[in-house]
C-alpha cells in the first residue's frame, strides 16, 4: 500500500498535499509516513509471528526521535552504532534491553555508556574489541551480554559499498574462527556470550545469500553449543532490499524472509533478532524539492533543483536511481522529454539523474524524489553550507515538522573563534 498518492493532482503523503508541507517549510524538505514505517515494522513482526523475536530496527536508515518513538510504540527494539545513536534510542524512551549496540569500532567510552544505561547486547566484531569490552564490563562491575558477529564468506550480490559478508570486508570475525573466539569470550571476566550475529549486506534483492548465511549460522550454533556455550539468540542483521523503481521486479517480501528464517533456524529454539533498516524507512519517505531554473544546454536541457547531493547523497556516491515525480500530477499522456537533474553545489557529481524522462517542468515547480527516507536525511550534510533541510512527519490530515531547518546564524555560530583573531 503506497502513502504517496496523487489525489486531486497534487501527490499527497498519507491526507497531507505536498505543496501544502512546501508552502509551510519551504524547500527542500523530507517527509515521512507514519502509515508506511508502521506497516513495513509490522510486516517484519509478522513475518516472525510463533518464534520468539525481536524486531531491532536499525536507526542509522532513518534516526530522528519522532521516527523512532513512532516505531517503538509498536514495540521495536533499536539496532545502535555509535554513542549517539545510543542516546537518541534512549531520548525515544526505548529501554536499554531493547537496544542492540553493533559496528566494528566501538569504543571504550560507548562501551561504557550503554553498560550504564542498560543494553541488550553487544554485537562483538574482534577479539581486540571483546577484550576492551571486558575490561571496560570488570571496571563497572557488571556483566556485558555479547554476540560475535561472524563473517560467512558470503557473497550479498548487492553493490561493493554496501556487502559486508565477504571475507574481504572488515565487518566480523572468519566463521572459520568462531570456535576460539568463543573460547575466548567464555575465558574472559565480564563477557557472558549468549548467541551469534551476522549481518551480510544491505539492499539484498534476492534471498539465496541469506540461505547461506543463515545455513552456516545454523551449522556452527550445533558446534558452539557442543562446546559448551549456551547460544541462544541469533541476530540475523539486515539487509532486505527495497524497489527503488517502480518499473524493476520487486525483492522478496518480509513474509518470505521470515519463512526462510523459519526453514533455516526455526528448529534451532533461538530467539531470533532481525535488525531492518531500509525496509522500513525506505518508502516511508520522500525528498521534495524545487525546480530553480531550467537551463539549456549542449544538447541538453538540465532541471536545477534547489536539493543538492549534500542533501541526498545516494545518487552520487553509489550510483543509485530514485524516481523523480512531479509533485503536480500531470496530464495523462502528457509528453515527456529528457533532463539531466542536478543541484546547486559546485561539482559534477551533484547531479541526481542524467536524461530522465519526465513532464516537462518550469522554474517553480516542486519534484519529489521517491524512495528517500532510508540514508537520506541521515546522510546529508551542510556542504557549501547550506543547512541540512527540514524533517516533516505526516499522520493521516496532520503534519509536523521533526527537525526545523536551522537559520544561517544557528550554522555560524556552531563555529567559534580563537583569541588572538
Ligand atoms: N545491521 C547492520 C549491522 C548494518 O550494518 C546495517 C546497515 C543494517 C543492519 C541495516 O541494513 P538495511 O536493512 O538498512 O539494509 N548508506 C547505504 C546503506 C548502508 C547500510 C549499512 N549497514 C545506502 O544508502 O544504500
Amino acid at each position: 500500500m503506497d502513502h504517496f498518492l496523487y489525489k486531486d493532482g497534487v501527490l499527497h503523503a498519507e491526507d497531507v498535499p505536498l505543496a501544502e508541507i512546501a508552502a509551510a517549510v519551504g524547500t527542500p524538505f523530507y517527509v515521512y509516513s507514519t502509515a508506511t514505517l508502521e506497516r513495513h515494522f509490522r510486516l517484519f513482526d509478522e513475518a516472525l509471528a510463533g518464534m520468539d523475536h525481536l524486531v531491532c530496527y536499525a536507526m542509522k536508515a532513518a534516526s530522528n526521535v519522532a521516527i523512532l518513538k513512532t516505531l517503538a510504540r509498536l514495540g521495536a527494539g533499536m539496532d545502535v552504532v555509535s554513542g549517539g545513536e545510543y542516546m537518541r534510542a534512549k531520548a525515544a524512551g526505548v529501554p536499554g534491553e531493547r537496544i542492540v549496540f553493533s559496528g566494528v569500532g566501538k569504543t571504550r567510552d560507548e562501551m561504557r555508556l550503554a553498560l550504564a544505561g542498560g543494553i541488550r547486547q553487544f554485537n562483538v566484531e574482534s577479539e581486540p574489541e571483546m577484550e576492551a569490552l571486558s575490561a571496560v564490563a570488570v571496571e563497572l562491575g557488571v556483566i556485558a551480554p555479547i554476540t560475535v558477529r561472524v563473517n560467512p564468506d558470503v557473497d550479498a550480490r548487492t553493490h561493493a559499498k554496501i556487502a559486508t559478508g565477504k571475507s574481504e570486508n572488515k565487518f566480523g570475525i572468519p566463521i572459520a574462527r568462531a570456535r576460539e573466539v568463543y573460547r575466548l569470550a567464555a575465558d574472559l571476566p565480564g563477557l557472558e556470550a549468549i548467541g551469534i550475529d551476522v549481518h551480510i549486506g544491505s539492499q539484498l534483492t534476492d534471498l539465496e545469500p541469506f540461505r547461506m548465511a543463515y545455513a552456516k549460522v545454523a551449522e556452527l550454533t550445533g558446534v558452539l553449543r557442543a562446546d559448551g556455550h549456551d547460544i541462544r539468540r541469533l541476530d540475523l542483521g539486515g539487509g532486505l532490499g527495497i524497489p527503488y523503481s517502480r518499473s524493476n521486479e520487486a525483492p522478496p517480501l518480509p513474509t518470505e524472509y521470515g519463512a526462510l528464517i523459519r526453514e533455516t533456524l526455526g528448529h534451532l529454539g533461538c530467539e531470533i533478532e532481525i535488525e531492518p533498516g531500509r525496509l522500513i524507512a525506505g518508502n516511508a519517505g520522500l525528498m521534495v524539492s524545487e525546480v530553480i531554473y531550467v537551463k539549456s544546454g549542449e544538447g541538453r536541457d538540465f532541471l536545477i533543483l534547489d536539493g543538492a547531493m549534500n542533501d541526498l547523497i545516494r545518487p552520487a556516491m553509489y550510483d543509485a536511481w530514485h524516481d523523480i515525480v512531479p509533485v503536480i500530477e500531470p496530464e495523462p499522456g502528457a509528453e515527456q522529454r529528457p533532463y539531466d537533474i542536478v543541484g546547486p553545489v559546485c561539482e559534477s557529481g551533484d547531479t541526481f539523474a542524467k536524461q530522465r524522462m519526465m513532464p516537462q517542468l518550469e522554474a517553480g515547480d516542486l519534484v519529489a524524489f521517491r524512495s528517500a527516507g532510508a540514508y537520506g536525511a541521515v546522510m546529508s550534510s551542510e556542504y557549501n553550507t547550506r543547512p541540512l533541510i527540514p524533517e516533516v512527519l505526516v499522520n493521516g490530515h496532520e503534519f509536523a515538522v521533526i527537525r526545523a531547518r536551522p537559520s544561517f546564524d544557528e550554522m555560524i555560530n556552531r563555529d567559534t573563534i580563537p583569541e588572538w583573531l
